[in-house]
């Protein structure tokens, strides 16, 4: 970043002493460190279910690394994946505010899934975030409590986000289809058994969409290009027993 001088003028607020600019927190970032996403919470309406909604992909777009969107479109060659039902549940633990990655995913490679219910799981409160992000894409949704409805490329999504410690959690939670994490790996190493009980979760015939680890688990290997992952691991299996 080159030498600026700015003035801090009271929360949230600076001032470009070069051009005399007033900016607030998320335009300064924008303005001097260009290659960050910014991601900031509005207060959003709930505007109710719409089937017909088009994700609007420009503004996808903005929230990926150009280089990391591209890279999703190594999934278009993979097999598709069948699960033995239309109607999934997805675990996301450590999700943050990244909710694009694991709908991208469904949409690539699960096309016969109609229905998913995600749970996401992350110590912060990122509730806000996501309906904001939602309504940045321009898809709306339904909205009771914790729990999100929307259509993705026509498949019904219900997301229900869950504030709190993975492991203390996971017991709660019902069983799942599909496991997806990425950029958890340090957080989760200090978890005990973390692989063996998230394994023990997942159903029969379930897959695993990782982009660490596993590499011990008993899975049937879709053989997912490891440039998929930031680690180079990308891991994407079925569980056999
Ligand atoms: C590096 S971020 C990755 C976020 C997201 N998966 C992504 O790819 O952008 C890790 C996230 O895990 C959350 N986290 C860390 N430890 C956790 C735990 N034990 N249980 C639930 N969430 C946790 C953090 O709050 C943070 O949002």
């Amino acid at each position: 970043m080159p030498h600026q001088r700015m003035t801090r003028l009271g929360y949230g607020t600076l001032k470009d002493e070069n051009s005399k600019q007033l900016l607030n927190m998320s335009e300064f970032l924008l303005k001097f460190m260009p290659n960050l996403i910014v991601y900031e919470e509005r207060k959003v309406k709930a505007k109710g279910l719409n089937s017909e909604n088009k994700v609007n992909e420009e503004k996808l777009k903005e929230y990926f690394f150009e280089e990391d969107y591209q890279r999703l479109s190594l999934l278009d060659n993979l097999p598709k994946i069948t699960l033995n039902t239309s109607s999934i549940t997805l675990l996301y633990p450590g999700c943050g505010v990244d909710l694009f990655t694991p709908l991208i995913y469904l949409d690539k490679l699960f096309l016969q899934v109609t229905e998913a219910k995600l749970i996401f799981v992350d110590e912060n409160q990122d509730l806000g975030l996501l309906k904001t992000l939602l309504d940045e894409v321009g898809v709306s949704f339904e909205e009771k409590k914790n729990i999100l409805r929307f259509y993705w490329e026509e498949k019904l999504i219900s997301l229900e986000f869950q504030e709190g410690e993975i492991s203390q959690l996971l017991p709660e939670f019902p069983p799942f289809n599909l496991y997806f994490e990425k950029a958890f790996r340090i957080m989760r190493e200090h978890i005990p058994d973390y692989e063996k009980d998230i394994l023990n979760k997942l159903s029969v015939g379930g897959v695993i969409i990782s982009d660490t680890g596993f590499e011990n688990a008993d899975l049937e290997s879709f053989n997912a290009p490891k440039e998929l992952s930031t680690y180079g691991e990308m891991i994407i299996g079925r569980k056999k027993k």
